[in-house]
This record gives C-alpha cells, structure tokens and sequence, in this order.
C-alpha cells in the first residue's frame, strides 16, 4: 500500500527522491517551478531552452542533482495548455507522472499539481483527482507472473503538495476520499480480473463475506437456500453448470434507521459461454469478466464503509456460471422465477444476464427500496453503440439518470442515455409466455432494458449497461489492461453527493 500524503512547501526544499513540476505549453513553468529556478540559478533556464519536449500534454524530461534543490530528481511535466485543462487530465497527469517515477527507481517524490488552474474545480477537486490518479495508475494484475514484466520499483510515498496551508485540512478529506473510492475501484479492478477457475460464484461469496463491518452485514446464499427462497431463474441459467450458484446480500446501514435504502443489483455471470446457444471462440476468454457488475458493487461497498457514508444502501448479486452441461436450460423453455406473474421463454440462452438479473430485481424491488441501479455487462450491442468510453444508461427513474449524468461528467467515469419508449416492449413480446429472453438484433441493449424493467415494479430503477467500459483489453489512461472499475468512482460520488 502506497502512502499518500498531503503538505504545503516549496519545491527546491523538498527532500524527496524526485519532485514533479508542471510545464505549461511554450515551456512555462508555474508558480512552484519559478521559485524552484530562483533557488537553482540557470541549470532551469538552460535545459528549457533545449527542452524538446516544449510542456505537451504528457510528455515529460527529469533533470538530476539540480544546484539548489535538496532532491535527486526533478521531473518536469508537460500539461499542454492551462486552459484545457480538466479534473480529469489532471487524474491522467498524476497517473502518468507515477508510473514514470515508478519507473525511474524513486520510493518518495512528490507533486506539484494541484496549482494548475482548472476551471470550476476547488483544491479538494484536484487533491481528490491527483491522488485518485496515482492510486489508479499504479494498479497491476500480476499475480499470477512469475517473472514480472515491467521493471521497477514500488513507490513507498507520495506527497500532493498544495499551496497554501489553510488547505490543509480539506485537502487531507480528499485524499481519505481519494483512497477509499481507488481502494473500491482497485477491488472492482482485482475481482474481475481473476481467472473464471478462480473466480466463481462461491468466491464472489466469500470476497463478499470479507467486506463485512459494523455497518454492513452480508449474507451468501448456497444453492438450497436459494431453491428455498425460490430465485428459479437463477438456478434454470446455473443448471448447465457443474458449480453452486450464490445470492450474496449486502445490507449497509450507514443511513437513520427506517430510511429506504438504494438497492445497487450486479450481475455475477463468472463464466459465460452462452450455454447451449454457445458464443463463437473468438475472445470467449474475455467472457470472465462477465461479473463486472457484482465487482462494481462490491467496490462501492469497499468505498462507502471506509467512507462511512451515512445512507443505507442494499445490495444484492446472483452469480453463477453459463455452461453447456447435460442439464443446461435450453432454447424453447419457459421459466417463472421469483416474480412468479411473469413467464419467459427462452429464445436464446446467451441471452442469460437478464434471466439472473430479474430474480434480483424482483426481489430488491419487494424490499421497497427508494431507488435501484444495476450493472451488467449485458449487450454486446452496447459495445457497438458507445464503445468504451460512456456506460449505456437506461431506465424509468429520471432524477437517477440526471444525478448519475452528472456524477458521470464530474469522475469522468462517464454514462449516456439511450431510450426506452415503449414501443420497444413489442420487441420482448412472446408467442408462448409472456415475454421472451431477446428482442432481435435492432435495438438490442434497449429491449434488454425492457426485459429487466419488467422485473421492477414503480421502484425508481437506473440500469448500467457496463459492456464496453468494465474492462479493456488495451488498457487507458488510467486503467492498466483489463478491468477498469467503470461505475465505482461514478455510483460513489452519487451516492455521496444524495448525503452531502
Ligand atoms: N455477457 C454478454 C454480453 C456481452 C457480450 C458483453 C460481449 C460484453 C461483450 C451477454 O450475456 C450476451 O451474451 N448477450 C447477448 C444477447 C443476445 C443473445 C440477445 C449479446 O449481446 O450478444
Ligand atoms: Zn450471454
Ligand atoms: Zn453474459
């Protein structure tokens, strides 16, 4: 665990093993770049006027032993032009600037970052950006590598440096912000990437279990006491499976007692093959990260117990895997589940996230609670419509997919609205049950909406389609390859904002 720190000083007294300063396009220092080159003479002035690199966004040259400066190294990065900057960009500059210095051998540096000017944003805004940068830039998924590729050295502190004293103390708030929402990010990250022959329903389970707190009481339910309880969809998509099928349950009571809870429903698909309508080979790995949405709820969980954030909050996540066994749901069934007015008939069984997710809406919508938001990675036609950059929005509640609008656009971590007019039901409607489990090829992450909005009562209800941003094969500016967390930094500070 890397320690975060928060200090107001120069930059030439620093006696860290590396200090960062911002280079503004044209090769302009600021503020802390200027006092550092009044205490260092010329060797500055000199190396900016042969500096290639000329403050581009990203790009970045260290100087070692400046005359002057207590440090080994001072690193000047390029931020490009002051004026476009962003909360973000300065999320993506801290990242850089990590793994560089990470690179470079250094354990304690620090950053002066927090003095650009960004529009519209406080100093705990950039505090909380900087440090949510360095914790997110850092992460790796190496566990499972004998022989680590990238060669460095982990950093043991890193110091945001800040202005002005009198900041102190909300700048400490952000980065205790900063920390818990990267710690639910990181967790969401670490879950999805484990392997499927690892991460099944059952250690869905127990990672749960581990979350447990004075606040927060969770239950896992084994295959009996969800044939008990009577979650029959959950268990008709887990009959191809040879392994458990769980219901995990998270009851968070930060919130007054009484007080409805937000209900946040995540789809645990640890393996999805697409059972015996089976999806073609190609990529079908990547289909261990059809749990992103439970690890997105599990890393709220993380983050609003270190937070302690004063709300209630219900979670609930079916899990299991979509496999071909002898006795795997098929093409042609009907099922009713635990809304037993509803009946579905399968058309194709890769079609299985909705199926699992209407157990859990069904039942989170009984709890009456005051809102529910899901995530699932449920369409590939999400992918085909925004891509990785934006999570497909739907729902019925309209002040839930403003707030998440913009709790997207403050994080970054970002959503867009696609609709849900009702002539899309049609899409859903089945000649034999009431509704089948797909609504063909036009419109596909809509009609999934549509079959899960069956599922949700008059409860206010936001869906997540997380498809294209849960993971990443090429990784981001902030996101090593594979899982990104997408839907922590956003449903936390949502949640934050309804209690602030
Ligand atoms: N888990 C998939 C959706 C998915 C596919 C997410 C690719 C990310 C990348 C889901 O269970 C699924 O297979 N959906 C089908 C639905 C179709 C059969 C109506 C899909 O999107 O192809
Ligand atoms: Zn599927
Ligand atoms: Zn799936």
């Amino acid at each position: 665990m890397i320690e975060l720190n928060v200090k107001a000083g120069h930059a030439h007294k620093q006696r860290d093993d590396a200090v960062v300063l911002p280079l503004l396009e044209g090769r302009k220092l600021t503020e802390s770049g200027k006092a550092l080159q009044q205490a260092s003479g010329k060797v500055l002035p000199n190396f900016l006027r042969k500096f290639d690199c000329m403050g581009t966004f990203g790009g970045s040259r260290t100087l070692y032993d400046v005359e002057g400066t207590f440090t080994q190294r001072v690193t000047l990065l390029g931020v490009g032009d002051e004026k476009k900057l962003s909360l973000h960009k300065l999320r993506v500059l801290a990242a850089k600037a990590a793994r560089k210095l990470e690179r470079s051998g250094a354990r304690d540096v620090s950053l002066f970052l927090t003095e650009l000017n960004v529009r519209g944003a406080s100093i705990a805004d950039k505090v909380q950006a900087v440090a949510e940068g360095v914790e997110l830039g850092l992460y790796r998924f190496d566990k499972y590598k004998h022989k680590k590729d990238d060669k460095h050295r982990d950093l043991r502190s890193v110091t945001i440096m800040i202005s002005s004293r009198s900041d102190l103390d909300k700048a400490e708030a952000a980065i205790a912000r900063a920390r818990a929402v990267s710690a639910g990010t990181n967790l969401a990250r670490d879950l999805s990437n484990e392997p499927g022959n690892v991460c099944t329903p059952e250690f869905l389970g127990d990672q749960a279990a581990a979350l447990s707190h004075e606040n927060l009481n969770v239950t896992v339910m084994d295959k009996a006491a969800i044939e008990e309880i009577g979650f029959n969809n959950l268990l008709a998509v887990n009959q191809g499976s040879a392994k458990e099928p769980r219901f995990i349950i998270l009851d968070y009571k930060g919130g007054n007692e009484g007080d409805a809870p937000v209900a946040l429903v995540g789809k645990g698909l640890t393996f999805d093959a697409g059972g015996i309508s089976i999806k073609p080979g190609a990529q079908m790995d990547e289909m261990k990260f059809d749990m992103c949405g439970s690890a997105v709820v599990l890393g709220i969980f993380k983050a609003i117990t270190a937070m302690n954030l004063p709300i209630n909050v219900l979670g609930l996540i079916p899990s299991t895997e979509n496999l071909l066994g002898s006795a795997a749901y098929k093409p042609g069934d009907v099922l009713v589940g635990y809304k037993k007015d509803i009946s579905i008939e399968i058309q194709n069984t890769d079609a299985e996230g909705r199926i699992i997710l209407s157990d859990a809406l069904a039942y989170a919508a009984e709890q009456k609670p005051a809102e529910i938001i899901d995530f699932a990675t449920l369409t590939g036609a999400c992918v085909v419509a925004l891509g990785s950059h934006a999570t497909g929005m739907l729902g019925t509640g309209e002040k839930i997919k403003k707030d998440l609008k913009l709790s997207g656009d403050h994080t970054y971590d970002r959503v867009w609205e696609l609709p849900m007019h009702e002539e899309y039901q049609e899409q859903i409607k089945s000649d034999i049950a009431d509704i089948r489990n797909i609504g063909g090829r036009d419109g596909g992450t809509i009609t999934a909406a549509c079959f899960l909005s069956r599922f949700v009562g008059d409860v206010p209800w936001a869906h997540l389609d997380i498809a294209g941003t849960a993971w990443n094969m090429k990784g981001n500016d902030i996101s090593a390859k594979g899982g990104t967390g997408a839907g922590v930094r956003l449903v936390v500070d949502y949640l934050a904002r309804k209690v602030s």
